[in-house]
């Protein structure tokens, strides 16, 4: 077991090797001292509580260092539905927490260490659950596809829930399952455009949302910002490399419609969840990597597969929803034991539901339906 000075300086060499150039400034020795100081402290409550901690890609280098699994939003809670976790402190998202409270049901408890609007998303704020219940109004029959990064009532309202691992295979069954009725695929603009092309379907059966919302578009803000010119500057410096794109970016469908038409080689780009990205890294011969997403993701990518390289697409490609994610306040969480993610008996409306400093309510109603929308995918 090594000493916290052997640790600190362990991770003061590790953090500045693999993000240096991500986070520049922020792991200095002393810095380093404090987050291994803190996370023995985050141990020793941790095996007190039976919690099990579990940390998105997208999370600071020290999380990758303490959970017991690092991975994508739908890997993370099926991780701790088979792990039979007692409770989980899910170090992401709030829409990821909750995404896995409705996944290990009434066995797991589980907590996110801010509020919801804290640990938000934009594309959980850009999304006009009316909109969407009118649009069903306008096509009796029709079927909704929601992306898992949704709110439980956006679930709700849902036939069938995907992930950026099975989007096009979801959209497939679900066209097949329902022929002659029309489908919407939302809140994400982006990977609603790439994913109808990917499974050749047409703008008469599947309507992509594209609405504004409460200041936020139909997108992630994160994602978005990696249009074409930056892949294409990035593609010019490092023209060995091959490229991991996140369906989710602002330049996806462009892309894909390049490598359609030949004008990128087939086996140069990739349409990877973030998980998907690491497994493809480490079998791919190509030794260079462009990576288009969360910062996040590099220093899993370089840790894990050492001897390849990762080049970020863009240095503002940081998500400051999973950014408010820290040590101080996972710390906090556990000593006070708050915000737990519990079911409640119908007692708010799932759109605005019930939250103080040490609970966030998901309507028990609400969440039967959103799981059976999650069922529907896992199904496929
Ligand atoms: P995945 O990890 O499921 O690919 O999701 C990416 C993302 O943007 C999560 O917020
Ligand atoms: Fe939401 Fe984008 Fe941040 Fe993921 S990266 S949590 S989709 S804003």
């Amino acid at each position: 077991m090594p000493t916290l000075t052997e640790r600190a300086s362990e991770w003061y060499e590790l953090f500045n090797r693999y993000a240096g150039d991500l986070y520049p400034g922020r792991y200095t020795l002393e810095r380093c001292r404090e987050l291994a100081e803190m996370s023995d402290r985050i141990s020793e409550l941790a095996a007190r509580k039976q919690s099990t901690i579990i940390a998105h890609n997208y999370l600071y280098p020290e999380f990758h260092e303490i959970a017991a699994q690092v991975g994508d939003s739908l890997g993370l809670s099926l991780w701790a539905r088979d792990a039979g976790a007692v409770r989980v402190d899910f170090e992401s998202v709030y829409f990821m927490g909750a995404t896995a409270k409705l996944i290990t049901g009434d066995d797991t408890r589980v907590f996110v260490c801010d509020a919801p609007r804290v640990l938000g998303c934009s594309l959980v704020f850009g999304t006009d659950h009316r909109w969407v219940e009118k649009w069903r109004e306008r096509n009796p029959g029709g079927i909704v596809v929601t992306y898992i990064n949704s709110d439980v009532a956006m679930k709700a309202i849902s036939d069938y829930i995907c992930t950026s691992r099975n989007a096009a295979a979801v959209l497939k069954a679900a066209v097949e399952a329902n022929p002659g009725k029309r489908v919407l695929m939302c809140p994400d603009k982006y990977l609603g455009w790439v994913t109808r092309a990917m499974a050749g379907l047409s703008e008469e059966v599947v309507e992509i949302y594209e609405h504004h919302f409460s200041g936020f578009h139909a997108c992630c803000y994160v994602h978005e910002k990696v249009n074409p010119a930056s892949l294409d500057r990035m593609l010019d410096e490092h023209p060995e490399a091959e490229l991991l794109i996140h369906p989710e970016c602002g330049c996806a469908s462009t892309c894909l419609f390049r490598v359609q038409n030949g004008e990128i080689p087939h086996q140069k780009a990739y349409f990877l969840s973030t998980e998907q990205m690491l497994w493809h890294a480490r079998k791919s011969p190509a030794k260079e990597f462009v990576v288009a997403t969360e910062k996040g993701m590099i220093y899993r990518l370089r840790k894990e597969v050492p001897e390849k390289v990762f080049y970020p697409v863009a240095d503002e490609v940081v998500c400051d929803f999973m950014k408010q994610n820290t040590f101080e306040k996972l710390l906090r969480s556990l000593e006070e034991d708050r915000i737990e993610i519990i079911f409640c008996d119908d007692c708010c409306d799932p759109r605005e539901p019930y939250t103080d400093d040490r609970v966030t309510h998901i309507p028990r109603s609400a969440g039967r339906l959103a799981m059976a929308a999650i069922d529907r995918m896992l199904a496929i």
